[in-house]
């Protein structure tokens, strides 16, 4: 793979579009070039979805398993149409015209024009619709379906600024546009779908209630019973801290009066919480807020912002508090779970051990 030294940055306003640089992006993409783009959720990296040599790329730069199948990004329905078997069914056209162009990604059945890369050999490919007006303004001007994973390498924490792009593959990118920071922050709702049978493979943008109001529509799995198995690639580790990770639950332990979270003088951990609750802390950590629970849509916009922040403040550990709310605040928990590893510590015991294993490798 060729890489780049200097990262080619390219600033497009959403609120203005330059015609001229979205035409040079998209050019670039039909010539089987890499292009991390925004979209309203993160960003993504972005190629040719009929171009085989060019996903092979995609892979390698992200450092991703090729079992782990990718998203196809499409500019309308007619586009879909052309990535799919036979015309969209008809659950799926509702929640199209409920969320398209948006944040959801419909697991549909694969149509003959996409390679089998794309899908990890599946037989079903996930489409989705972006709604932010560059990644569609480059997917409509390049005219063929992008794919693109989040990008970041495999496994860290997805970007939501083209400068998070450029720390995790700015010399893989042949270009990375920049639009500033992403609306919502994490990434799409994946569902799949059996008839009117809708089931949420990962939780994202659009909240399972926004999906059960959908007429025609019936919530078979809300994702509890989901793991990995159905949802390639949607791993136990993943959107993760380099820094060991260990989540908890709100008002779950008692700090205050815990032996055994003390620390000696070379260790530091950081407590990710909420401003609204926090809570008191054994002396030595450091309370770091994730927002304030009143917005959770703001905790969503900032959350992989504000984990990238801490994990760079280089503590021992980092201790993450999940919402315990339900709709958006289940894609948060979702993540903040994944970011510790499915490690999450209900005992003031647990908490200890994981954070002396920490101590423990911490060089
Ligand atoms: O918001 C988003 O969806 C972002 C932006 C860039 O659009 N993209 C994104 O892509 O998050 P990625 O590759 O990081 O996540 C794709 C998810 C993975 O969990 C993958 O396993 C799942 O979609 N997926 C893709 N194709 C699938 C399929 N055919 N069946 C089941 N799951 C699939
Ligand atoms: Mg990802």
């Amino acid at each position: 793979m060729t890489t780049n030294p200097r990262p080619n940055v390219v600033a497009i306003s959403p609120l203005q579009i330059d015609a001229d640089l979205i035409g040079t992006a998209a050019r670039a993409l039909r010539d089987g070039q890499l292009v991390a783009f925004p979209t309203e959720t993160v960003y993504g990296l972005g190629c040719n979805a009929l171009d085989e040599a060019a996903i092979a790329k995609v892979f390698a730069a992200k450092g991703r398993p090729s079992s782990d199948p990718l998203i196809v990004h499409v500019d309308g329905l007619e586009m879909a149409e052309s990535v799919i078997e036979g015309p969209l069914p008809p659950a799926a056209k509702a929640l199209a015209d409920a969320f398209w162009p948006g944040p959801l990604t419909m697991i549909l059945r694969r149509g003959e024009a996409v390679p089998l890369a794309v899908t990890s050999g599946l037989d079903s490919v996930a489409v989705r619709c972006p709604s932010h007006p560059v990644a569609a303004a480059l997917i409509h001007g390049a005219g063929i379906p992008i794919t693109a994973p989040s990008a970041n390498r495999f496994n860290h924490i997805s970007p939501t600024s083209a400068q998070h792009v450029i720390a995790d593959l700015g010399h893989v990118c042949d270009i990375i546009i920049d639009s500033g920071r992403t609306d919502h922050g994490l990434e799409s709702t994946v569902v799949t779908l059996d008839g009117a049978d809708v089931t949420v493979l990962r939780h994202g943008a659009i909240t399972v209630e926004q999906l059960a109001s959908v007429e025609g529509i019936r919530i078979a799995d809300d994702g509890t019973s989901v793991d990995s198995p159905a949802s390639p690639g949607h791993e136990k580790r993943h959107y993760s801290p380099r820094t060991p990770t260990v989540a908890v639950r709100g008002n779950s332990i008692d700090f205050a009066s815990t032996p055994g979270l003390e620390l000696g003088a070379a260790t530091s951990v950081i407590y990710a919480g909420y401003s609204d609750r926090e809570p008191e802390l054994p002396s030595a950590w450091r309370f770091e807020s994730l927002g304030s629970l009143a917005s959770v849509e703001a905790v969503g916009h900032d959350l992989y912002f504000e984990l990238r922040r801490i994990d760079a403040l280089a503590a021992t550990a980092i201790v993450v508090e999940l919402t315990g709310t339900p709709g958006l605040g289940r894609a948060i928990d979702d993540r903040l779970t994944r970011a510790a590893g499915s490690t999450i510590a209900s005992t003031s015991a647990e908490l200890a051990k994981v954070i002396a294993e920490a101590t423990a490798t911490h060089d």
